[in-house]
């Protein structure tokens, strides 16, 4: 089967459900300031986690667009990816855990669907603890109504049978976990145990009926939601009959170029296995960050920081691998568009600059990665542990991320001294959110009063920003904690203390007119063709929701944004705007605050 085929089957198979397709949202989350990417198919979908009324519906189904960064280091192995999707239903206070289970059932085994063997499968339950009952419901539905035999129902604790919050507070609950047996079918073992690498996780059915509170509290949601998650690459495996993700063809034309460009074969040598996937794993993801309209290019900030580290890794195994070629990376690149590009529009209209920004990346490190390694060769002859002041200048001067120091130290057994790493670095001010500075752990679905205030006030600034630069302005990014808003958007200069004044009185205007905030759900088309604003490309034609900000002919602005809001901007405050700056080429950003 292709990847087409099983995105496809998936679809159809939960739109003959009831569900409603819904459009992978975009890798750069839109209201969450502590997480730099969408890490899982609920993540877009918090808030109607928490209650709020989806436009499409309550029984979702969506392939959505992954990044998980927390494991960069460990991508080289078989089930690893930076980049990957997920395919997901969901139910928002619809079915609960008996039809999630039979549907997931159905799915996997059903001759009219993927028909694995049952006998391969097992699964796992959440055991209980303190803070939530044992899930003798999952139990009795899998023993009873499934029929799987209680030696392959594992009961689990939460580091297991738990998921979520996406970030520190929001919505979570215990899972049941579904997992395939890829050992020789004459040897699948009459018991399941999940330390044993041959049964592999497949399908994650999570049943969201929990808050989780900044008090580290759970306290039960208004509704009871179902949220699963199966990684297209690993379902996509296994239903070919293979326990290598690399070896689908969402990776095969990807690695032949790679074996073109370095002369190795991919299947024979462990260690070139590794750098083949890594390289294609890095580079992949990074094509897919550059591909969202938000323009991000490698850096030493935020995700920008992230795309430089999967670029210079895939790099540094290019070169490990005997590739000689300059300037090859984008070649792999075009690989990855032309694969997806009829799944995913945005990579080919981006194409331009994704591969600008990876023949200048390249560029660039290619000129310090030997001299780079040289001096790591000399360090490393002359030391016991890599000094932070030596990361450093590997850092600095010859543009190694802290991170591939690190692993070439592991690889010569050396040990790195990161603490030191981190203070050298604090000196020259440049860690202001990078990973070593912990930010990718978690995000906050934060719908706190003030965070919430602050999505208003960034319509109307964009729409007052309409009004004095012109009609040029789009968004290029947000940031909103309960705090203050931080704001990019498209404009090629400075803007004029004049501008910024202008700006700051029709926002304050529009909150002292008080003017209604209300919401309404269309299709797209007629969203744009009322002049909505908003950065949508929707695959699936499903419905959207539009907020406008006064009434009549009084209409300040009309956003397509999936909320929440205030109800009248009176309540807002005062907008004051802190500081106007260029954010990247083309981009400015604007810091604010309400007082
Ligand atoms: N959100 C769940 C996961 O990512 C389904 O595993």
């Amino acid at each position: 089967m292709t990847s087409k085929e099983l995105r496809q089957k998936y679809l159809d198979f939960f739109r003959s459900k009831n569900h409603t397709i819904i459009s992978s949202a975009s890798l750069i989350p839109e209201n969450d300031p502590t997480v730099l990417f969408t890490t899982a198919g609920m993540h877009p979908l918090v808030p109607y986690l928490l209650g709020e009324k989806h436009p499409a519906g309550n029984r979702l189904t969506s392939c959505q667009k992954c990044i998980r960064t927390s494991d960069i280091d460990e991508v080289g192995d078989t089930t690893h990816h930076t980049f990957f999707e997920m395919l997901g239903n969901w139910s928002l206070g619809d079915y609960f855990k008996e039809k999630s289970i039979e549907m997931s059932w159905e799915f996997l085994t059903s001759p009219d669907w993927l028909n694995l063997d049952k006998n391969r499968i097992a699964v796992s339950v959440f055991a209980g603890d303190k803070d939530a009952v044992f899930d003798q419901e999952s139990y009795d539905i899998w023993k009873n109504k499934i029929g799987i035999s209680e030696i392959k129902i594992a009961k689990l604790p939460k580091k297991n049978n738990w998921w979520g919050p996406a970030g520190l507070t929001g919505p979570c609950g215990p899972d049941t976990e579904i997992f395939y047996w890829t050992g020789d079918v004459n040897k699948i073992p009459n018991s399941f145990n999940d330390d044993n690498s041959l049964w592999v996780e497949i399908w994650n059915n999570v049943f969201m009926q929990y808050n989780k509170t900044s008090e580290n509290k759970f306290e039960l949601l208004k509704q009871q939601n179902v949220d699963t998650g199966m990684g297209l690459e690993r379902i996509l495996a296994i239903v070919n009959g293979s326990a290598d993700n690399y070896q689908t063809d969402l990776f095969k034309n990807i690695i032949n170029k790679i074996e073109q460009l370095s002369d190795k074969k991919y299947g024979n040598n462990s260690e070139i296995d590794k750098a083949i996937r890594i390289i294609a794993d890095h580079l992949k993801a990074t094509v897919f960050i550059m591909s969202d309209e938000k323009n991000i290019s490698p850096s030493n900030t935020d995700r920008g920081y992230i795309v430089r580290r999967l670029i210079r890794r895939a790099i540094r195994y290019g070169r490990q691998l005997g590739v000689v070629k300059k300037m090859w990376i984008k070649e792999i690149a075009k690989v990855v568009i032309d694969d997806y590009a009829d799944v995913y529009f945005e990579l080919q209209k981006n194409i331009n600059f994704i591969i600008t920004q990876l023949d200048k990346e390249e560029e660039k490190f290619s000129k310090t990665l030997e001299l780079g390694l040289k001096q790591f060769e000399n360090q490393k002859l002359k030391v016991k542990s890599i000094s932070g002041q030596i990361a450093f200048d590997l850092y600095q001067t010859y543009g190694f991320p802290i991170e591939i120091t690190k692993e070439l130290a592991k690889e010569s057994g050396l040990d790195v001294d990161e603490k030191g790493f981190l203070k050298y670095f604090k000196e020259h001010q440049d860690l202001s959110r990078t990973a070593s500075a912990g930010m990718f752990k978690g995000g906050l679905a934060d719908a706190s009063e003030e965070t919430i205030k602050y999505h208003t006030t960034a319509h109307l600034m964009l729409s007052a920003l309409k009004k004095v630069l012109g009609n040029h302005v789009s968004q290029k990014g947000s940031n909103i904690t309960a705090e203050r808003l931080r704001f990019d958007f498209s404009h090629n200069e400075k803007m004029t203390v004049e501008q910024l004044q202008q700006v700051e009185n029709l926002v304050n205007q529009a909150i002292k007119q008080d003017l209604i905030v209300s919401c309404e759900e269309m299709d797209l088309e007629q969203a744009r063709s009322k002049g909505a604003t908003g950065v949508f490309d929707l695959k699936y034609k499903e419905k959207v929701k539009v907020y406008t900000i006064g009434l009549g002919d009084n209409i300040f602005s009309k956003e397509i944004c999936g909320g929440p809001h205030v109800n009248q901007t009176g309540i807002l405050g005062k907008f004051k705007i802190k500081k106007e700056e260029s954010s990247s080429a083309g981009v400015r950003r604007i810091k604010a605050i309400l007082q």
